[in-house]
C-alpha cells in the first residue's frame, strides 16, 4: 500500500510543494483513511521523552502501577491490563494507561502516574503538540473536500482528547493472540506513534497489511465520525495490533473525540441531492452507547448509523 510511505508535511509550508502534499493526503484519505506523516512539527525531544516516560511507567512493579487502576469499561481512565491466553475470542494481550487530557475539566490527575516524576509535564506538552497537528491535518482534509478549513474542527465540536499508552509484552502464543483485536477508532482522528512493528491495517481481499514502523513518523487514521461527516467519502479503516514472542512493543495513541452532546451529521456540501445522506444525524453519546452495548452483528459499528442506503458498505 503505497499510501503507507510517510508523507512529508514540511512541504505544506513551501508554496511549490504544498499542493502535492495536499494531494497525497487526499489520496490516502480517499483510499483507506490511514497514512503516515513525517516532519509533522512535534519536536523529536518531546516524542522521545514521551516514549521514555511510558517505558519507565510500564517497567514499574505491578503493585505500583495498580495504584492508578481504572474501572474495566470502555474509555475508563487509568491503568489496566488484559493478558489472556485461554479465553474466548477476542483475545487481548496488553497493558495500558488511558488518560483524558481535554477538556481540562475532564483531566483527572489521580489517574496520572506520579512515577516517573516528569510523566505529567511530558504528557501535557506532547498532547498539546499533537492537538496542534490534529488541527492542521483537519484543516488540510477539510480543504481537500472543498470545505472551509475549519469545517471538520467545528463539526467535531469541543475537543475531547485522550491518550492511551499501549504496551504489548512478549507473548508465548503470538499466533493465537492479538494485542488488540480488529476495530476502527470511533472518534474523529487518531494520531499514533509506535515503537516496533505490529500495527496492521485491513487491506483488499480480507488480508492485513503491516504498517511499517518509521522512526519519527506518526500514523494518522480517520475514525468513524469523519466517515459520517464526510458522508462516506472518507472511510475509517479497520486495524489491529499483533504481538510477538520475543520483545515488548509499545505505542502511544492520541484520540480526538467529539463531546458527548455534539451533534454529528453528514456535511450538506457532501450530500448528493438525489441520493440523500448516507448516515443519519446522531449525538456522539449514542455512538458511545452503541459501542458499549457491543452488538453490531459482525458489521462495522458505523454501518448501524447508515440510512438504508445500498451504497454504504
Ligand atoms: C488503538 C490502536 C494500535 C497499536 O489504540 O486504537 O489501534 O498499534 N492501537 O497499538
Ligand atoms: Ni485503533
Amino acid at each position: 500500500m503505497a499510501t503507507l510511505n510517510p508523507i512529508d508535511l514540511s512541504g505544506l509550508n513551501d508554496e511549490r510543494l504544498a499542493s502535492s502534499v495536499r494531494a497525497q493526503i487526499a489520496e490516502a484519505c480517499e483510499k483507506n483513511g490511514f497514512f503516515q506523516v513525517i516532519n509533522h512539527g512535534v519536536p523529536v525531544e518531546l516524542t522521545d521523552r514521551l516514549k521514555e516516560v511510558g517505558q519507565m511507567f510500564f517497567d514499574l512493579p505491578k503493585d505500583e502501577k495498580l495504584v492508578y487502576a481504572g474501572k474495566p469499561v470502555i474509555g475508563a481512565e487509568g491503568y489496566g491490563s488484559r493478558m489472556v491466553l485461554n479465553d474466548a475470542e477476542p483475545k487481548f494481550w496488553r497493558e495500558f494507561v488511558e488518560l483524558h487530557t481535554l477538556p481540562l475539566s475532564e483531566r483527572h490527575y489521580n489517574y496520572w502516574p506520579q512515577q516517573p516524576a516528569e510523566f505529567r509535564e511530558t504528557v501535557e506538552k506532547y498532547t498539546l503538540a499533537v492537538l496542534d497537528l490534529a488541527h492542521r491535518l483537519l484543516a488540510v482534509i477539510s480543504e481537500n473536500l472543498g470545505l472551509k478549513p475549519t469545517y471538520l474542527k467545528e463539526a467535531l465540536g469541543e475537543t475531547h482528547q485522550n491518550i492511551v499508552f499501549q504496551c504489548y509484552p512478549p507473548c508465548p502464543e503470538p499466533g493465537k493472540t492479538l494485542g488488540l483485536p480488529e476495530h476502527s477508532d470511533v472518534g474523529g482522528i487518531t494520531i499514533l506513534m509506535q515503537e516496533g512493528d505490529g500495527l496492521q491495517v485491513a487491506a483488499a481481499n480480507n488480508t492485513w497489511e503491516l504498517v511499517p514502523n518509521h522512526p519519527n513518523a506518526f500514523v494518522v487514521n480517520l475514525a468513524d465520525q469523519i466517515e459520517i461527516i464526510t458522508n462516506g467519502r472518507y472511510k475509517s479503516a479497520n486495524h489491529r495490533a499483533i504481538v510477538n514472542s520475543d520483545r515488548t512493543r509499545r505505542s502511544y495513541v492520541t484520540f480526538y473525540h467529539p463531546a458527548k452532546d455534539q451533534k454529528i451529521f453528514p456535511a450538506p456540501e457532501l450530500v448528493d441531492a438525489k441520493a440523500g445522506p448516507m448516515y443519519r444525524e446522531l449525538f456522539y453519546i449514542e455512538y458511545l452507547q452503541a459501542l458499549a452495548a457491543g452488538r453490531f452483528g459482525g458489521k462495522r459499528l458505523v454501518q448501524s448509523f447508515a440510512i438504508n442506503n445500498p451504497l454504504v458498505s
